[in-house]
């Protein structure tokens, strides 16, 4: 791994915080071995993944035999690139979550034709301040100096897990390779019922509409961020400063516009039309 920054390192086309993982570890994710019943959430970092997490441990609940195995869902669904101070994976019983922020070449070989993944997505301008926020109180990462700072490094991808260009980019492109869900945090937030039923569907979970309707109340912004087992809030005070950011810090669509200036949203939409401007997405950008 190379060192691009005082906090950053990379490693093939990806940015890792310093310390957090190793490359032989990385690349002994070549040999791991993935089970048909595996379920993947991947996202780019600040895209919905906790959210996402609670809606598909909730999902699978039934799946959890002992409920005190796991105490929260970072346990239930762990983070695929960091096992330090984590059991073996592999010994993990089926059916296994995992959640990651890795790019395709960096995954193991296997979720190709097994697996399930769930690709969640969001608008890379609210994605960029929750970013920001997340980098101010998440120790691994250097404070920004200010936000038109994190901005360009955000565009340079020099923030952890590279480009939001060319991870949703690289993970559309190979879509046809896995058997994946596309969806985007926007279409949660409008219709976080719909987006519940469709996960079920992905993944062959036949749950009534009472249950279905658990799950959606469960995974509410309002109802999360007081969840001790969701929210996050379990991480020590060292890692993560709470006076500073949290995990669920606004939970909405067009936050953006309470950061950006006009002339940084102006420079942004044309850097996203030269970048994303060949792709079939459509993201919500505001509420109206
Ligand atoms: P904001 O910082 O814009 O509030 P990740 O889990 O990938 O780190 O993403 C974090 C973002 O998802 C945060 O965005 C957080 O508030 C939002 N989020 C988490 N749970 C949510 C929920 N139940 N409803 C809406 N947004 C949620």
């Amino acid at each position: 791994m190379e060192n691009i920054t005082d906090y950053l390192c990379k490693y093939k086309d990806y940015v890792f915080a310093i310390g957090v993982t190793t490359a032989e570890y990385i690349d002994s994710l070549q040999n791991f071995e993935i089970r048909d019943s595996d379920v993947f959430v991947v996202t780019y970092p600040k895209s919905g993944t906790v959210w996402t997490q609670q809606i598909v441990t909730l999902i699978c609940k039934s799946d959890f035999k002992d409920s005190d195995l796991y105490p929260n869902n970072l346990e239930k669904m762990p983070w695929l690139e960091y096992r330090e101070g984590r059991p073996d994976y592999s010994l993990r019983p089926s059916p296994r979550l995992f959640a990651s922020h890795l790019t395709p070449v960096l995954m193991p070989p296997g979720l190709k034709d097994r697996a399930k993944v769930i690709y969640v997505m969001r608008n890379p301008k609210d994605n960029v301040v929750s970013y920001y926020h997340f980098c101010r109180a998440w120790a691994a990462l250097e404070t920004p100096k200010s936000f038109d700072e994190f901005l360009q490094q955000y565009l340079l991808g020099q923030v952890g897990a590279a480009s939001w260009f060319d991870h949703v980019r690289v993970w559309n492109s190979q879509r046809e390779q896995y058997n994946i869900l596309f969806l985007t945090y926007e279409d949660m937030i409008m219709d976080l019922h719909t987006a519940v039923r469709k996960i079920c569907h992905f993944l062959e979970r036949d749950l009534d509409e009472a249950a279905i309707n658990r799950v959606v109340e469960k995974a509410t912004f309002k109802n999360m961020k007081t969840d001790p087992k969701a929210n996050y809030e379990f991480l020590p005070e060292e890692l993560l400063n709470r006076e500073k950011s949290r995990f669920l810090r606004k939970g909405t669509i067009g936050d953006w516009k309470n950061t950006f200036t006009v002339a940084q949203s102006e420079m942004f939409d044309r850097v996203y039309q030269e970048r994303m401007g060949d792709l079939p997405l459509k993201f919500i950008w505001e509420m109206n």
